[in-house]
């Protein structure tokens, strides 16, 4: 099969790469400066013979995104739609990630992938733009939405909070945010299952099982890097005054990865504990 990853050069793109080439896929992997996925004469000439194409280009700075959601929707929209049309017109199969943040993280149950969506922040009504145009553009395409996103190809929450624990003898994080911590290489391998198990056209969830709050999940990296989870003190959302608000309850359910009968991904505990030494040394 012939893959194109476009933002090849972000967190997910890199892995997403790394495990198509060793899969021995056929993979064209085009960072920003190989395809500005907004430029829409660019994007018809990089799309052709090719049978998947993974979007992993996005506008990531959340609370950037407040003071010019124009310039998300256009990385997290419209991109998407260019990259969907271009794919369909060649016959290829768009697959586009997604996010958490398309909900608003009130609810006390697991997301069903089918539920409404009700983002509260303007990167979430950016990407939950971005699901509706690849769904528009591409009627083959796969909408996979993840969250609380690590890996070894970009920073993110293990890394700091292993610099922040060499670095204090103390830390505050938050309780009140609960989630499902996800390895890169996790999703990148549960893309791959989901396209060549040839799942139906729909919407996908792509992280581990299980929950934990940040402040779990923090206990868990400490002890990774040999310092005793005790450091860990509690706090809660409200102490960040963050500009863009946090769902507080980012647990999305895995029902149509079974029904398309593929494995979901493990449990975050054990994903974690599989992933440290290459996240953190990466
Ligand atoms: N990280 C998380 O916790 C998380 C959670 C939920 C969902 N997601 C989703 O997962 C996906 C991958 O996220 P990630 O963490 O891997 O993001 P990332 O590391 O920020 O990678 C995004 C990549 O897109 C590139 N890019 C920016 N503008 C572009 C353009 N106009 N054309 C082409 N590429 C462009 C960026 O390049 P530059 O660095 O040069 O700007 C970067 O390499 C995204 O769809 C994101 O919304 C992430």
């Amino acid at each position: 099969m012939r893959w194109i990853v476009t933002g090849a050069a972000g967190m997910l793109g890199r892995d997403l790469t790394d495990v198509l080439d060793r899969a021995g896929h056929d993979v064209r992997p085009l960072g920003r400066s190989d395809l500005d996925i907004t430029d829409p004469a660019a994007v018809a000439r990089a799309i052709t013979d090719v049978d998947v194409v993974v979007n992993c280009a996005a506008y990531t700075a959340v609370d950037a995104a407040e003071d010019d959601e124009q310039a998300a929707f256009r990385l997290n929209a419209v991109g998407p739609q260019l990259l969907a049309r271009a794919a369909a017109a060649t016959g290829a199969r768009t697959v586009q990630v997604s996010t958490d943040y398309v909900f608003d993280g009130g609810a006390s149950d697991p997301y069903a992938a089918d539920v409404p969506v009700d983002p509260a922040s303007a990167y979430g009504r950016t990407k939950a733009a971005g699901e509706w145009a690849v769904r528009a553009e591409d009627p083959r395409a796969l909408v996979v939405r993840t969250a609380w996103l690590y890996g070894a190809g970009g920073p993110c929450f293990p890394r700091t909070m292993a610099r922040l624990a060499a670095e204090r003898d103390s830390l505050a994080v938050v309780t009140d945010q609960v989630g499902q911590p996800t390895w890169t290489r996790d999703l990148a391998e549960l893309i791959v299952r989901l396209v060549e198990a040839d799942a139906a056209p729909g919407t996908y969830h792509g992280t581990s099982s299980g929950q934990v709050s940040w402040h779990g999940f923090t206990r868990l990296i400490v002890e990774s890097v040999g310092k005793d989870p005790a450091m860990v003190g509690e706090t809660t959302a409200a102490a960040f005054q963050a500009r863009a608000p946090r769902p507080a309850f980012s647990v999305l359910d895995h029902g149509t990865v079974e029904a398309a009968g593929v494995e979901p991904i493990g449990d975050w505990a054990e994903r974690w504990r599989a992933a440290a030494a290459e996240v953190l040394g990466g």
